[in-house]
């Protein structure tokens, strides 16, 4: 809910306690916004609900709140409509006045968050020695906007990556490493073992293949549980190689992330066994230590266990998940602890969350959301492959996309017949098609799957990074062509009075709304579909036909247009930044 709104809402709510009493303390006047433009505003709903415990029609009830609504600052005169709402228009005057309190102000009139407080964003969390692929390129852009605008908002965002860092998988990996790089053990410097990705699959086809080597590799994943020198060495080494090729991608994307491992917790998983032995929670079950869920049940209808210390002594991703709640819980103080993952793994946290709520770990003041994702597919509707069938490298999938941006940039500069230089160029192409992937996936309703497709990515018309990107270096070049500093308009100086103004003032002043829904939401494409739709605005606004003159405009019009623009521009900037999308002056 917006100031204005907010106003509203207490006058509406006074004027009902006013015309029927103090029993009506509390009630919400049902405000929303108009249904229609041609109604106004916004529109309360409160007469009608109340017909039947007040005995009296709608409209009767509608026309005795009118009679005590002091709004006169805000609207024009409410009218009452159909069989009882109460119609509100905002008044020009009002409207002017808040455009020119937000103009000077670079938060852009939103205020920051009543009650900060700690969250924090679980994103990203790739796993040692295997590919980054597209679903943890969902998770980091997802993830990274939310954090964005929590951090915006005035939270104290803690970014987690949670790689996979540990487990048995290890013990495979470093017994490998041990027969092919015997050396890597002992030295201290980095080594070069090329693609970990494809030494991953050597040392799995030797596992497979080889008896003998699978019990060295067990023996491998006890001598790392035990910390001998040597093995955690050799681990190291795998988490460092790891970590260079996702910090590429980071650096790409303009990625930041605090990195907490599975492995930071390992000290902490035989307490999380313990305490749920003495909360009477675990069962044991075929040697397994579990507990039983309520509402997850297999075929026959049984109740499904959580596992979470295996037969053989091992701990699990649930165990570990279990102790990073609580250690974000006790440790960290997060009130909000939001996990960005596919939504295949949606019953994994399900459960998570059941067992720690049952073991008594979530204090009431504590949230827990798991924000899932649909699947990246490819134009052919299934899994996003190169032609030779291989799954996609990130690296490849970015560089393509500002290669296609670039050949489109290239074509529009030489029909334009400008000259541009390489650095230009380069630059753009590189900001436009990062932007592009981006905005692809920030701009669906993360719920559901989505189709990759450059094509349609980077399409300079419809609700892309390319049209956002454009529309903004568009407002720029309006100053460029007056000659205009935007920061030197003067202060109370909009003036409204076409359509197409009041329209793009109205939606300038919703920004505050929409960053709120998707604090509380975490759906980001909220954000996107309100800068689209501004754009579109703006658009209107500054057409020939249909709306105003802005450069060869008269004083006042001319320099309250230009705030509106610069008003736009700002909007624009602020809302994909938020997206972790940078802006270009020019393109
Ligand atoms: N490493 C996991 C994967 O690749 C994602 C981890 C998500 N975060 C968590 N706390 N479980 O699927």
């Amino acid at each position: 809910m917006n100031p204005t709104q907010e106003k509203l809402k207490v006058q509406l709510e006074q004027a009902l306690v006013g015309a029927f009493g103090p029993e009506f303390i509390g009630i919400d006047p049902i405000l929303v916004p108009a249904s229609n433009p041609k109604f106004g505003d916004y529109q309360a709903n409160v007469a009608l609900s109340l017909s039947k415990k007040l005995g009296k029609q709608p409209r009767i009830i509608a026309s005795a709140i009118v009679e005590k609504l002091d709004v006169s600052e805000i609207c024009e005169p409410p009218e009452i409509a159909g069989p009882g709402f109460i119609n509100l228009k905002l008044k020009t005057a009002y409207l002017e006045a808040q455009l020119d309190s937000i103009q000077t102000d670079p938060r852009l009139g939103i205020p920051t968050a009543k009650t900060p407080q700690r969250e924090i964003v679980d994103f990203s969390s790739p796993n040692i020695a295997k590919d980054m692929h597209v679903g943890h390129l969902r998770s980091t852009i997802i993830g990274d906007a939310i954090a964005r605008v929590l951090e915006f908002q005035g939270h104290d965002v803690l970014r987690l990556n949670h790689i996979g860092d540990w487990g048995t998988q290890f013990g495979m990996l470093i017994a490998y490493l041990r027969e092919v790089y015997p050396e890597a053990l002992t030295t201290a410097n980095a080594l070069d073992i090329g693609d970990l990705v494809t030494f991953y699959r050597q040392a799995k086809q030797r596992f497979d293949a080889d008896e003998a080597f699978q019990e060295t590799a067990r023996q491998e994943v006890v001598r790392l549980q035990a910390g001998a020198q040597d093995t955690l060495h050799a681990w190291k080494l795998l988490c460092e190689q790891s970590r260079q090729e996702f910090q590429v991608i980071y650096e790409l994307l303009d990625i930041k992330l605090t990195e907490r491992g599975e492995s930071f917790y390992n000290p902490l998983l035989p307490g999380v066994v313990e305490d749920l032995e003495k909360s009477g929670l675990l069962v044991e079950n075929q040697g397994a230590k579990c507990v039983f869920l309520e509402g997850f049940t297999n075929r026959e209808g049984e109740p499904l266990p959580l596992i979470v210390q295996k037969s053989d002594g091992g701990y699990n991703y649930a165990t570990t998940d279990l102790a990073s709640l609580r250690y974000r819980i006790q440790q960290d103080e997060a009130k909000r602890i939001i996990y960005v993952t596919d939504a295949g793994q949606a019953n994994h946290f399900a459960q998570v969350f059941q067992v720690a709520r049952k073991a008594g770990w979530i204090p009431d003041d504590v949230e827990l959301v798991h924000v899932p994702f649909g699947l990246v597919l490819g134009e052919d509707g299934k899994k996003v492959k190169t032609r030779s069938g291989d799954s996609v490298r990130l690296r490849d999938l970015l560089d393509e996309a500002v290669a296609r941006f670039r050949e489109l940039l290239e074509t529009k500069i030489q029909e334009e017949g400008r000259n541009e230089s390489e650095e230009f160029k380069a630059h753009v192409s590189k900001v436009a098609g990062i932007s592009s992937v981006k905005y692809a996936d920030l701009s669906q309703n993360r719920t559901s799957n989505y189709v990759f497709s450059y094509d349609k990515m980077l399409d300079l018309k419809g609700n892309t990074a390319p049209y956002m990107l454009y529309a903004y270096a568009r407002i720029q070049g309006i100053s460029r062509k007056g000659e205009i500093n935007f920061q030197e308009l003067g202060n109370n100086a909009v003036v409204l009075e076409h359509e197409t103004e009041l329209a793009l003032a109205k939606y300038l002043l919703q920004l505050d709304e929409v960053i709120n829904t998707v604090e509380q939401d975490l759906l980001p494409h909220r954000l996107c579909e309100y800068l689209y739709e501004l754009s579109k605005k703006f658009n209107q606004f500054y057409d020939r036909d249909r709306g105003v003159r802005v450069l060869d405009a008269q004083e006042p019009q001319r320099t309250s247009r230009l705030i509106l623009c610069d008003l736009t521009a700002r909007t624009l900037k602020l809302g994909l930044s938020l997206l972790g999308i940078q802006v270009l002056e020019r393109m």
